[in-house]
């Protein structure tokens, strides 16, 4: 019996030693100490003992069964032991290393330029306005004068919509005037940024650009306002005060005079030639820069936008915004604008 004692003492100690989670131990205790476990039996067999051996055996039992409980314990212990110091292996971590900066996108220039536009002419008292990039007939050409047997609807090459008749991708941003003009009343201030679309392609034409309208209307508009309000704003936009502007005569049905606004060339600034005596290659010598179209509003598209000409008079202008960001930030290629380089695009 005493042998039997101390076989199943050292089966149940082996098999603590190789348990390697709490079920594991949980199993052993069940097959040694379990209602039918292995030492049960023992017991019971107890009692078919002589009385004084009934008395050695059940003590030696007694004192195996206290040495494995405490064996239990201890092997419960070590195993939650082992369970944290995996964690902290597993989970370890250096707070000291430097943290990951995250990339963080900004806008793209051509956006932030027309932002600071807005803003300039904000200050100006200039409301901005929006209009749709697919466009009527109706307003892109008809309502500003450009009816279509008139031969200046040759100067836009028009992309034309399939399967909406009637429509375009608007050529300008001029057919806003009249948007806007139908839902305002007099006095006017806006301007108006957006895409704009035309057939041409070449390194300094792309199909879409960018143009601002500018609109001003009330009474005693002249082109004396028009001609402060560009020059004051080609000099906030070149951050030059010394951009001073010319006026040449030019033709848009919508306006009337029509002008070219030309303003000195911010890279040589009217020279024609750079401080080395090369030559200006960005206004070919010759100290000016075409930088935008304009006029005083004809008559009858004041009359088309429901406002009385005898009454009000103003001026409007269109200019092109990736050029002048070009010039701006002395980039050599439009194109470099759409290609979505972030080396290029990171770098405004
Ligand atoms: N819409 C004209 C163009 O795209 C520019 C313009 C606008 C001219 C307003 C005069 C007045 O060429």
């Amino acid at each position: 019996m005493q042998s039997k004692i101390e076989k199943l003492k050292s089966g149940m100690l082996g098999d603590l030693k190789i348990a390697k989670s709490e079920q594991e131990i949980k199993d052993a205790e069940v097959k040694y100490f379990g209602r039918k476990g292995l030492f049960n039996d023992i017991m019971k067999g107890l009692k078919d003992l002589k009385p004084e051996e009934k008395q050695t055996v059940g003590k030696s039992a007694n004192l195996a069964k206290k040495d494995l409980e405490s064996a239990i314990k201890d092997r419960y212990l070590k195993i939650g032991h082992e369970k944290i110091s995996g964690i902290a292996d597993a989970e370890w971590m250096d707070v000291t290393v430097p943290g990951k900066k995250p990339t963080v996108g900004h806008r793209h220039l051509i956006s932030k330029f027309i932002d600071d536009i807005e803003a300039i002419f904000a200050k100006m008292g200039f409301e901005v306005a929006e209009g749709p990039e697919v466009e009527s007939e109706y307003y892109n050409f008809d309502q500003l004068n450009m009816p279509s047997d008139h031969p200046s609807r040759d100067m836009q090459d028009t992309f034309w919509i399939k399967n909406l008749t009637n429509h375009v991708l608007r050529t300008q941003t001029s057919p806003v005037q009249i948007r806007y003009m139908e839902s305002h009343e007099p006095p006017i201030r806006v301007v108006v940024p957006g895409k704009t679309f035309r057939k041409d392609s070449d390194a300094t034409h792309s199909p879409m650009f960018h143009q601002i309208e500018g609109l001003m209307i009330d009474k005693n508009i002249s082109m004396a306002n028009l001609k402060a309000i560009m020059t004051h704003a080609l000099q906030q936009i070149f951050e030059d005060d010394s951009i001073k502007t010319r006026f040449r005569l030019s033709y848009f049905p919508f306006v009337e005079p029509g002008m070219e606004i030309d303003c000195t060339c911010p890279i040589c600034h009217g020279d024609g030639k750079l401080k080395d005596n090369m030559p200006c290659r960005l206004c070919k010598q010759c100290g000016w820069l075409e930088i935008a179209g304009a006029g005083m509003v004809h008559p009858k598209v004041l009359k088309n936008g429901g406002v009385d000409p005898e009454k009000y008079t103003g001026f409007a202008f269109g200019m092109g915004l990736d050029r002048m960001i070009m010039i701006k930030y002395r980039i050599n290629h439009l194109r470099l604008f759409f290609e979505n380089d972030l080396r290029f695009i990171e770098q405004f």
